[in-house]
């Protein structure tokens, strides 16, 4: 049996409104995508810059320092201790190790992928790719009483989520890990928005990881997290992330990206080394967005939608109580476009996410957009 049907690309239902978007004297503002607008920072780009000698093939697993330095940044900045080097492995963006993870690591018909409700479409795509069965996972208690058929082989977590913007506590986390311990469960998890924490009464500098001392007991056994540069560096264009955890799951990564020459490039590999040990460019780029959230929240709020969640990431999860499209539709007709709920399934149908990836002069002018 081949993949499953890949779900349609939702996109493409958007460009009436972009086109009512654009029509607005002014032109478009653009908050349906999350993509990074500001500058790849300078030292990014010079370590790329003095790396474009490559005439040699890279390692797949990525060069030690580079495996350090991720290990470093993990302790730094999230509080994880004793990741093992030899647990990290490099990835060509992790969208990419998204939609492979489950083919990866050997899922296949008659295994059940699980996620959440709301989320990244990337989740389902890989378990369809495998050709293994999608399921929406929102709560253990929720998969009943379970059957070696009907046990996940693969749970993704995604925290702070996209598109809700909630963020899973060390509690959470840790019981979610007891319990696919319990059942044989991996369980991947997606942390590419910690560094973006918006938490006034957070204690710790980015949110919590799936492999946090506190969640995890010490070991990291049948762990992953999944971190991408892409938002917190500007390098969406890189393609520069890494999955670590779990030092046996991560060597069967390996061997299979070593086969099928998925290698993150060297110049690459470089700049993600630059990136990893510059905290401050980190943080220049959270002041930014931390702006450009304040005043476009009160000013969706002014325009009569509730914000909820969006405790951290790059998005504001708003609703106005009606049908996302009605939503999509009037911001359209104030010149601003975002994403219907409805792109990351179907409990998301009276939400709008509204992406804080644009010049603080678009967003300045979708404030006022929202005011007149
Ligand atoms: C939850 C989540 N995971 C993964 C990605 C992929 O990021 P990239 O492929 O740029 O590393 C994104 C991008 O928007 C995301 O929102």
């Amino acid at each position: 049996m081949g993949p499953r049907a890949l779900p349609d690309f939702p996109w493409d239902s958007l460009a009436p409104y972009k086109e009512r978007a654009s029509s607005v004297a002014g032109g478009l503002v653009d908050l349906s995508v999350g993509t990074p607008v500001d500058p790849t920072p300078r030292v990014v780009q010079e370590a790329l810059r003095s790396a474009s000698d490559a005439p040699g093939y890279p390692q797949t697993w990525g060069t030690p320092d580079l495996r350090e330095a991720v290990t470093d940044w993990f302790a730094r900045r999230r509080g994880v201790v004793g990741l093992d080097p030899d647990g990290v492995l490099p990835t060509m963006g992790s969208k990419e190790l998204v939609a492979w993870l489950p083919t990866l690591l050997g899922a296949g018909p008659g295994d059940v992928v699980g996620f959440p409700g709301v989320a990244y479409p990337t989740y389902d795509v890989g378990a369809r790719l495998a050709g293994a069965t999608p399921q929406v996972v929102d709560g253990l208690a929720a998969l009943g009483p379970l059957t070696p058929s009907t046990t996940p082989k693969l749970l993704w977590l995604n925290s702070p989520s996209n598109p809700t913007g909630r963020v899973l506590g060390v509690e959470h986390l840790a019981k979610v890990v007891a319990w696919a311990r319990q059942h044989g469960v991996v369980v991947a998890s997606d942390e590419c928005y910690a560094e973006l924490d918006w938490r006034t009464d957070a204690t710790e500098p980015t949110t919590p990881s799936i492999l946090d001392p506190r969640v995890t007991g010490g070991s990291h056994d049948g762990l992953l997290a999944v971190y991408s540069l892409s938002k917190q560096s500007n390098l969406a264009g890189y393609r520069a992330a890494f999955v670590a955890g779990d030092v046996t799951l991560v060597r069967r990564l390996l061997e299979v990206r070593k086969h099928a020459g998925m290698i993150v490039p060297w110049p690459v590999q470089r700049a993600m080394l630059a990136a990893l040990r510059d905290d401050a460019h980190v943080a220049q780029q959270k002041a930014r967005y931390a702006a450009r959230r304040t005043s476009l929240r009160a000013a969706v709020e002014g325009f009569g939608l509730e914000v909820q969640h969006s405790d951290a990431g790059l998005y504001l999860w708003a609703t106005a109580g009606d049908d996302s499209w009605a939503t999509v539709g009037a911001l359209a007709d104030r010149g601003i476009l975002v994403a219907p709920g409805t792109f990351y399934g179907e409990a998301g149908r009276r939400h709008v996410r509204i992406a804080l990836t644009a010049t603080d002069e678009r967003i300045a002018l979708a404030v006022d957009r929202l005011a007149g």
